[in-house]
């Protein structure tokens, strides 16, 4: 492989608190080698655009704390087929980039997998809320939607307390239950619902009504968006039922995407940011940079794109078991 003399950053598909953390860290790392830097717009949609250009040190300062991402992101359809890859391929030899990082969750790996078998110098960095990907054990971006939903269950139980209220709290994860169990366990939730562990209406309903009989003042039912029973079907059937409380619905949407990244989230970020960076220089391609352990390592994006991460169903018992 040529020497990398210019690297090109891109964040894509869902945006992720500490993603503008990252972005920094890369171009940073970069610019402290020699190389230049390339922003590119939108994802993969302004990649196709070619709306691109330089980043110097000064624009990716006083981003470190900022939720969202600067460049901006999209899903692009595009980008799937062979024709849109083939005009990205182009599009980065006509701007001479030599090698890219990617910034996103596993859409963006597949696409990032997509152009490194067309033989470009790529390493993907985990970023997403849902934690839904094979081969990192967080995602940037995890750690502080955590923090934003603990946040809000607080408040709710507040309020759930005062009126003796069952409340219903919806957190966002696609098809992946992450963010719901772990809200579970440190929210102190009565129940969790989650794709990976479907349950009937009756199973929820005779829980919320124990806790009720032995004496709580509140239930907190926390349903991922991607559960079996749909959020707004609970709460109608609970109220039809009579299990003691009253039932509330909060869903609690894309406030759970943004925000000041955690502590945590910005070192998790810099830290793959300047690690992506120097596997390139280093000649590594194709990989996508995971915290395994307490280190951040390359994993392939062969395994990252085709691997399923498995359900957190231990954290799962345990949400149930403190919920005595
Ligand atoms: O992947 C991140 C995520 O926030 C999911 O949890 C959610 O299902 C989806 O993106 C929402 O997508 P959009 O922002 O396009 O509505």
């Amino acid at each position: 492989m040529s020497e990398i003399k210019r690297i090109a950053v891109l964040t894509s598909g869902g945006d992720a608190p500490g993603m503008n953390t990252c972005i920094r860290a890369v171009a940073r790392c970069a610019l402290y080698n020699g190389r230049d830097v390339i922003g590119i717009r939108d994802g993969y949609e302004g990649l196709l655009l070619g709306a691109m250009g330089p980043l110097d040190a000064r624009e990716v300062g006083g981003i470190i704390q900022r939720g969202g991402t600067i460049l901006g992101t999209a899903r692009s359809e595009e980008f799937r087929t062979e024709a849109g890859q083939l005009k990205a391929m182009q599009i980065l030899k006509e701007h001479g980039v030599d090698g890219v990082v990617v910034i996103g969750g596993d859409g963006s790996m597949r696409g990032a997998r997509a152009l490194a078998a067309r033989g470009l110098p790529i390493v993907g960095v985990p970023a997403t809320i849902d934690n839904d990907m094979w081969g990192t054990n967080m995602a940037i971006g995890v750690d502080t939607a955590l923090n934003t939903i603990s946040d809000a269950i607080d408040k709710l139980r507040d309020t759930a307390s005062s009126h003796r209220r069952a409340f219903l709290i919806e957190t966002m994860g696609r098809n992946c239950g992450y963010l719901a169990v772990m809200a579970g366990v440190i929210g102190g939730a009565e129940v969790v619902l989650i794709p990976e562990a479907p349950v009937t209406i009756e199973e929820v309903a005779a829980k919320v009504e124990d806790a009720y009989k032995r004496g709580k003042t509140h239930s907190i039912v926390i349903v991922s968006e991607g559960a079996n029973i749909l959020t707004t079907e609970l709460a109608s059937a609970l109220e039809k039922m009579d299990v003691g409380f009253s039932t509330r619905i909060t869903i609690l949407g894309h406030i759970q995407r943004g925000g000041r990244p955690t502590a945590f989230d910005r070192l998790l970020a810099s830290r793959m940011g300047v690690k992506a960076v120097d596997a390139l220089l280093a000649g590594q391609t194709d990989v996508m940079m995971g915290l395994r352990g307490r280190e951040v390592e390359p994993v392939p994006l062969a395994d990252v794109v085709t691997r399923q991460r498995e359900a957190n169903l231990d954290y799962y018992e345990m949400a149930k078991m403190l919920a005595f």
